[in-house]
């Protein structure tokens, strides 16, 4: 502690700027933040109607709006002091958000690093230098098809050469900065209907110059999703040849393909952590986790239920520390933390289930 308290003074006399000063005691604090990340949801609205989002007409029953910029001010100013990151994601598109900019740029002036997911169709030049110079640490990119049929079928109203025209644009305006980020990855719901092109993915992500390609298994709102799409209610011989051909195809070409389990285990810990990330949704709901952004129905197991609504408190009425400590809300946590005693939607939850 007298070692640690000495290195300090010692670097604050090293450090003369005071700009610099800021930097080097504010980053010192934040990697001492409690918590991993929180994903917050500035646009719940979408330019494309996929076919597998929950947004799909009768899933969710809650409005779906963009984040006023002064409710994301309040929400942001209640929890980066307890998280290291920020995941710009919900059930939109964040890219529609006017002002995606500043909320990048607030973020960052916090210590916090910032994440984002998007369908990559809108990637203007103007937009391309606003994420650069937001100072966005990563951006992952959902391809559902290594075919231009298949990614349009599924992407509804995504055109497959417009995206990648677009993830090359962006790529070309880091170069012409001369920066690493934002780090940039590609992101896949794999299907029995896209699985046969996930080599295909791999080799895209190869052409593109990306190193990461991140699959991840399909959530089912449906019966006809639950029957037709999932792979981990058993695969054919096929299937599994694809899943093989695309981790040869991966090692040869060094990219690093990600894959899911697609074994359905018994309920167990949830992959996603509650105890270290939550949810804020557009209207500064707290909620404990991805799968639980927004009230949605459900078909799992041939059974069709329903998620009810997981607010904890609301941030623009509440201090972060008085919603994470509700005994419910850790009682929440504590079950995912053990997998003991988890309440049917989590049983229901590819995160519990190893897959
Ligand atoms: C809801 S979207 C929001 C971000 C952005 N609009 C996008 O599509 O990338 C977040 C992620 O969920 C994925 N997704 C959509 N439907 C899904 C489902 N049924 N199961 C699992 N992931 C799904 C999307 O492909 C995307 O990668
Ligand atoms: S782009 Fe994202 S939010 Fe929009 S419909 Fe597709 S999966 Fe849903
Ligand atoms: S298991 Fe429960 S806490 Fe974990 S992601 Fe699923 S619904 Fe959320």
């Amino acid at each position: 502690m007298v070692e640690l308290t000495r290195k300090l003074k010692r670097a604050a006399q090293l450090i003369s700027d005071s700009e610099e000063r800021r930097v080097y005691f504010g980053q010192r604090q934040a990697i001492r933040r409690p918590l991993e990340s929180a994903w917050i949801e500035v646009s719940a609205v979408c330019n494309l109607d996929c076919i597998t989002c929950p947004r799909q007409e009768g899933i969710t029953t809650e409005p779906l709006k963009l984040m006023p910029i002064e409710t994301y001010y309040q929400v942001a100013d209640a929890i980066f002091p307890y998280i290291r990151n920020l995941n710009l994601i919900g059930l939109g598109e964040s890219l529609m958000h006017p002002q995606i900019d500043e909320i990048i740029a607030y973020a960052k002036s916090k210590f916090v690093g910032v994440n984002m997911t998007s369908n990559g169709t809108i990637m203007t030049d103007k937009i391309a230098q606003k994420l650069i110079s937001s100072g966005l640490d990563s951006i992952a990119f959902s391809i559902d098809g290594g075919k231009k049929e298949t990614f349009e079928a599924i992407r509804v109203n995504a055109r497959f050469d417009k995206v990648q025209r677009n993830i090359r644009r962006l790529m070309e305006a880091k170069a012409a900065a001369g920066v690493q980020r934002p780090w940039i990855a590609l992101g896949l719901v794999l299907m029995k209907t896209n699985v046969d092109e996930l080599a295909e993915v791999v080799r895209l992500c190869h052409e593109l110059g990306i190193k990461t390609l991140n699959a991840e298994n399909v959530f089912t709102w449906t019966e006809e999703m639950e029957q037709t799409l999932p792979l981990y209610n058993g695969m054919t011989a096929a299937e599994e040849a694809a899943i093989e051909e695309a981790n040869k195809v991966a090692r040869e070409l060094d990219i690093n393909l990600e894959l899911p389990g697609f074994v359905l285990k018994d309920p167990g810990p949830c992959s996603y952590r509650p105890q270290d990330h939550f949810v804020v949704t557009w209207e500064g709901d707290l909620r404990p986790c991805c799968n639980l952004f927004h009230p949605y129905q459900y078909v799992f197991q041939g059974e069709k239920k329903f998620a009810h609504e997981a607010t904890m408190g609301n941030l623009l009425q509440e201090g972060f520390k008085s919603i994470w400590n509700k005994p419910d809300y850790a009682a929440f946590r504590k079950a995912n933390e053990t997998g003991i005693g988890l309440p049917e939607v989590c049983q229901d939850c590819l995160f519990s289930r190893g897959v």
